[in-house]
């Protein structure tokens, strides 16, 4: 049995942020949408409860995200509590893959099923411009880690720029192809269209026009209904186009809580969060979690309708 929200959405994901903090300094970085404050994070335990309370409402799916998941030295047994966890089917996590060499094996052997990594260049100088941080190849190294341990699928999540990285989504759609990856395009996204937005934003659907084409087959994932394209020579393509698409908040499946333990209905607002740490810390009973928990869905509203 899933939850449905006042607009009839079926809230079955749950994206945990659980850490603020990176190594990477992308100049895009929305960092989930969360105020900037690294001042408190959820425990293992805590986290833990609230996947549970989540479970009970029938959230099935748990993606773990950051700033930079691998920077929590307890991640490993934030994936296991996780995993342990009756209801919970599918646990991935989004990470920029510079310390994916090292956990791929222990993440998979913990629960983790499959894995996004932030790659949206192959070329190391354009790599360090726009994360601030030299290390393209440890990257690589990470993917083929990942894959090597049976993470899968393996997705790399590429933000389109305008005038930074448009004319490599070729070179990308023939290394993921070769490495048996997932490539997912990603339109920047930004809650205010300001300078930078204005500057890097580029549309996606012109691009999907011409991925279309070069296409065998079409999967439509009844998930979140976004479109998977198999290209001729079997690489899989997918495209995110969050700004102004109303498909996309329509289908929206997900609820997001931020490190600091307050539930997020939606990625573009922080006016509307319900927070869970307090009452937490406070000693409320799982009741009352479950309670808060509806209240957040409640609060859930399309963004873009
Ligand atoms: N627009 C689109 N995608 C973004 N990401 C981070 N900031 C933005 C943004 N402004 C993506 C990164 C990362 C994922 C967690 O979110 O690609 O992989
Ligand atoms: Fe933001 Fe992710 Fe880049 Fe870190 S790696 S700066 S969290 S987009």
């Amino acid at each position: 049995m899933t939850i449905r929200d006042s607009f009839g959405r079926p809230v079955e994901n749950l994206r945990v942020s659980v850490t603020q903090r990176c190594n990477f300094k992308c100049i895009y970085c929305h960092r989930e949408g969360q105020l900037l404050d690294y001042s408190v994070e959820l425990s293992a335990e805590e986290i833990e409860r609230i996947v549970r309370v989540a479970a009970s409402l029938g959230v099935y799916g748990v993606k773990l995200t950051g700033g930079e998941p691998l920077l929590r030295k307890d991640i490993v047994d934030i994936v296991r509590r996780i995993s342990g966890i009756p209801g919970i089917r599918d646990i991935s996590m989004t990470t920029n893959g510079f310390f994916l060499k090292e956990y791929a094996r222990q993440l998979r052997e913990a629960g983790l099923s499959r894995v996004n990594v932030s790659l949206d260049t192959l070329d190391a100088e354009k790599f360090k411009m726009i994360t601030g941080v030299d290390a393209h190849e440890k990257v690589i190294e990470g993917i083929i880690e990942a894959s090597r341990a049976g993470l899968n699928p393996i997705k790399i999540n590429m933000v389109l720029l305008r005038g930074v990285n448009c004319d490599e989504i070729e070179d990308m759609v023939k290394f993921t192809g070769e490495h048996h990856l997932t490539l997912q395009l990603i339109e920047l996204e930004h809650p205010s269209e300001d300078s930078f937005y204005m500057k890097y934003h580029v549309s996606l659907d012109g691009i999907e026009d011409e991925i279309r084409e070069k296409s065998s087959k079409i999967i439509i994932r009844s998930m979140h209904h976004r479109r998977k394209y198999i290209l001729r020579g079997g690489a899989e393509v997918e495209f995110v186009k969050p700004m102004h698409n109303t498909e996309f908040c329509l289908h929206c499946n997900r609820i997001r809580l931020t490190s600091d333990g307050k539930l997020k209905p939606c990625l573009f607002r922080n006016d509307n969060l319900v927070d869970l740490l307090n009452p937490m810390r406070d000693g409320a009973s799982d009741e009352r979690l479950r309670d808060l928990f509806i209240e957040a869905i409640n609060r859930r509203k399309p963004f873009f309708m």
